[in-house]
């Protein structure tokens, strides 16, 4: 998919506009603070309907406004507008209302690359499994449902577990335990059948800067990607122990490896960056493997502590619309080719040159 225009109100510290991109690279250039995370986040909000950065999206919403809208206009005729204030949000996807953010998720195709990648691989497990669900998200909106009604069965349980040792109703475990079963087998079935493929792009990516064997392990409680009976069993006792659901998707990890070593224990902050960035290209090529179209990727600073020689891979790799965040131009200057489009913005204000 191409994104031709947006247009914003109310967005940030951004100051109302449209504008119009080229179909193929579009340099977002500004000092920091000037607006560039948050146009990208304009855009990923015009196609996901929430932030890549912030939970709660009224903080999307510039101080002194009332309400945000974001309206986006793209290749094939397609449009939508994301509307948003204190009390609503409102999904309009090529003319019709969307109550269910599920229809929503993904219809753009957008890949956020960004300097903060690397906590996916440094961080903790959630920034792992965040990855993964988006992933697999923009390709399923099945598996977004999934989510959502997992994430609810787990509240609910955990609420159960807490309750136990005052009133012992156990008989309940039965009902609870088959709500976990059958929504987690969906998550688990989906994500066992995307990984061979992520997996594999991955390796061919991690190639591109020279990392050798790098491989990503999926890590679980539950053999063979399977949650039942017995897995639940066995863990009762820490359950109740902790008032918690302590085995299923919601508490995964994925392994990444290099040449057989765990990337945590053994990798450098440049093969951490190189590895990021694979796996975000791997996202997006599985995006195009499956929809056919390639998403647009938003890179956002992802250069800047790159050395030349991954800064010259990196932009060799790039495939289909780029908007190109960074505080300079990259060099030799690629904005010289007539294709390309350069953005400057200062202090939310963007002059198309
Ligand atoms: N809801 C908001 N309303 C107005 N300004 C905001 C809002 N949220 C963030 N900002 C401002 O946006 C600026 C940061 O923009 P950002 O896009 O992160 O800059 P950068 O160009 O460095 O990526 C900060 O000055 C911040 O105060
Ligand atoms: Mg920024």
């Amino acid at each position: 998919m191409v994104l031709k225009r947006i247009i914003y109100q109310g967005f940030r510290n951004l100051v109302d506009a449209e504008i119009e991109f080229s179909d193929d690279f579009n340099y977002i250039i500004g000092d920091n603070g000037a607006g560039k995370t948050n146009l990208l986040e304009a855009i990923y909000y015009a196609g996901n309907a929430s932030s890549f950065r912030e939970k709660e999206d009224r903080s999307l919403i510039r101080f002194d406004a009332e309400f945000l809208r974001v309206e986006a206009e793209a290749g094939c005729d397609r449009n939508a507008a994301v509307f948003l204030d204190a009390t609503k949000k409102k999904i309009v996807l090529d003319g019709n209302n969307v109550p269910r953010i599920s229809d929503f998720i993904g219809w753009l195709g957008v890949t956020i690359m960004s300097i903060d990648d690397i906590w996916i691989v440094r961080g903790a497990p959630a920034k792992r499994r965040y990855f993964l669900d988006w992933t697999i998200a923009k390709i399923s909106p099945a598996y977004v449902a999934a989510l959502v009604e997992y994430r609810k069965i787990v509240r609910q349980r955990n609420r159960f577990l807490q309750s136990l040792s005052e009133n012992g109703s156990r008989k309940l475990f039965e009902v609870f335990d088959e709500q976990l079963i059958n929504c987690g087998n969906k998550i688990y079935q989906k994500r066992a059948a995307k990984l061979p493929e992520l997996k594999q792009i991955f390796a061919e990516f991690g190639a591109n800067f020279d990392l050798k064997k790098l491989n990503m392990e999926y890590q679980t409680e539950c053999p063979d990607m399977e949650l039942n009976e017995q897995v639940l069993k066995r863990v009762r006792p820490r359950e109740i122990a902790r008032g918690q659901t302590v085995v299923g998707p919601h508490r995964d990890d994925l392994l990444f490896s290099l040449d057989g070593r765990s990337m945590q224990h053994y990798a450098s902050e440049g093969e951490e960056r190189a590895a990021s960035i694979s796996l975000k290209l791997a996202e997006a090529e599985m995006l195009y493997r499956t929809k056919g179209e390639r998403p647009i990727l938003l890179l956002d600073e992802v250069s800047a502590e790159l050395d030349t020689t991954k800064r010259d891979i990196l932009l060799d790799l790039l495939r289909g619309q780029v908007l190109y965040a960074s505080t300079r131009m990259p060099e030799p200057d690629h904005a010289s080719d007539g294709r390309n489009r350069l953005l400057h913005i200062e202090r939310g204000k963007v002059e198309v040159s």
